[in-house]
């Protein structure tokens, strides 16, 4: 017998736990390479404070996942790299302004204080500012410059329409508009559970998903994929994202300060209006398995067939079984 098998690929285990911890590393390395050694300290230190404490980088591991679903796994990742520092930095600043007093009030995060409680509030804020504008430096700066301007330029706006009033500064605005609404949403009329469901998923996609939807499908296109593969992993990260902020919710509801990192019951305490303060912990775990399995419908489409899906899979599971 030939000893000398070829092997099939889609038979060797998928190592998840390899694949983040390698691409983990990745992310970290550029990012405090583009946040390294700059002056003024209180303004960078504060930047440096925020996007350089851990934190599951999700959207950063969607970027790439998603461009693997396209190239391949084990591509030299490189190109992404800016891309997905551009996202986490994105991602920090909304995380130093969603905690300021003026929205969530919120003390401690990724389990150290929040930025504006060690730097205070004026530069919390302006640190968030120069973020926001350091993450569109990185991507158009250091995205290497073989990559299309047209395309990189469709990005950078896509990027700007996820973040501003139309994606997540627009849901964060519906979000402070609810807060303290929730009994008024919960007396209202039983047959107004749409309603209900809409307010909740409209709140959620804005605030959340938008840039989750931006890691996702970005990835995609800065790999090469065609507008039929952009429009199945959008839809994926639609219901990845919106997954992910009921995930959130019931992590608030059951988490402790410990593993969470983050003051646990304060969406209650501030009446938010969440899938789980609206319809309850036993909903929110139905209406994530749905979720899930709409997800994987879309990975498993006969369009995605003989892609690289298995680290988007992953990561699915990763969003709504997490414990921080
Ligand atoms: C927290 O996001 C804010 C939400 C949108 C729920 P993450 O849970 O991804 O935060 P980190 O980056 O891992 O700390
Ligand atoms: C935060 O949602 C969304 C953004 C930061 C844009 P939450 O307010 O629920 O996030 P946590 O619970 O503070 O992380
Ligand atoms: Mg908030
Ligand atoms: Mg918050
Ligand atoms: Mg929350």
């Amino acid at each position: 017998m030939n000893r000398m098998q070829t092997v099939d690929s889609s038979q060797i285990e998928f190592n998840f736990a390899a694949y983040i911890k390698e691409r983990r590393q990745l992310i970290e390395n550029k990012l405090a390479h583009c946040l390294d050694g700059k002056i003024p300290d209180n303004l960078w230190d504060s930047m440096r404070y925020s996007v350089l404490s851990g934190g599951k980088r999700l959207r950063a591991l969607l970027c790439l996942a998603s461009a693997e679903a396209i190239i391949g796994l084990d591509e030299d990742l490189e190109a992404f790299l800016p891309l997905c520092c551009a996202i986490e930095m994105i991602h920090a600043m909304s995380l130093i302004h969603d905690d300021l007093p003026a929205l969530d009030n919120d003390d401690y995060r990724r389990g150290k204080l929040t930025n504006h409680k060690v730097f205070g509030e004026a530069i919390a804020l302006l640190a968030g500012d120069a973020l926001l504008m350091l993450a569109i430096e990185t991507l158009i700066e250091k995205t290497p410059k073989t990559i299309d301007s047209g395309l990189l330029l469709d990005i950078v706006r896509q990027l700007c329409q996820a973040t501003g009033a139309p994606g997540m500064v627009g849901g964060q605005v519906l979000d402070l508009a609810f807060t303290g609404k929730l009994t008024d949403l919960q007396n209202s009329n039983a047959s107004d559970q749409k309603i209900k469901a809409d307010t909740i998923e409209t709140i959620h996609r804005g605030k959340t998903g938008a840039l989750i939807k931006f890691a996702v499908r970005s990835g995609a296109s800065l790999a090469g994929a065609n507008s039929k593969q952009l429009t199945l992993l959008e839809d994926f990260a639609d219901k990845l994202g919106y997954a992910f902020q009921i995930a959130d919710d019931l992590l608030d509801s059951t988490g402790n300060l410990i593993t969470l990192g983050k003051t646990p019951g304060k969406d209650q305490a501030s009446c938010k209006v969440t899938w789980v303060t609206v319809f309850g912990e036993k909903q929110a775990l139905e209406k994530l398995q749905n979720l899930e399995k709409e997800g994987m419908a879309i990975l498993n489409s006969s369009e995605l067939a003989g892609h690289n899906t298995a680290p988007l899979k992953e990561l699915l599971k990763y969003a709504i079984n997490r414990t921080n």
